[in-house]
């Protein structure tokens, strides 16, 4: 079975993100996705989500692509996260492209095009 896993906050869920979890889980047959804890939102990203911890699980747990849900507690954790889940494929938005080549030494690293005119902080600026 071919193992991919995905990292993000996920607030707000959106088609685009929606588009991101169908073709990351279409490169393999399992989908994990990391999700930032509420507390790595706040004091790494400074970012305030709208949704709890909680509530963004729930929402990911009941997309068809999704078969897991972990916490992402830190940066740190995906070399020991691919190492535990025995993960085929590391999968990003190209936002960050790049940034995590240090994983190719552990897995396939695949960054996939991000959904044009569509993000959480777009809704959010919106919606003010
Ligand atoms: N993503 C995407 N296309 C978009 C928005 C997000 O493919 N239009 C992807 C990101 O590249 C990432 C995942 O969805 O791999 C989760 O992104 P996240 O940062 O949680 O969502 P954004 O909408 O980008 O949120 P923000 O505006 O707060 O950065």
């Amino acid at each position: 079975m071919k193992k991919v896993i995905t990292y993000g906050t996920y607030d707000l869920l959106h088609y685009g993100h929606i588009n991101l979890l169908q073709r990351a889980k279409a490169l393999g047959d399992y989908l994990i996705v990391a999700l930032s804890t509420d507390e790595f939102n706040w004091n790494e990203k400074r970012k305030k989500c709208y949704f709890t911890y909680e509530q963004r699980k729930r929402l990911l747990e009941a997309v068809r692509y999704v078969d897991l849900v972990i916490p992402e507690n830190g940066w740190e954790q995906k070399i020991s996260d691919v190492k535990e889940f025995k993960v085929d494929t590391f999968v990003m938005g190209d936002d960050w492209t790049g940034k995590f080549d240090f994983l190719k030494e552990y897995c396939d690293v695949v960054y996939l095009s991000r959904t044009p005119e569509i993000s959480t902080t777009q809704i959010k600026n919106d919606l003010k």
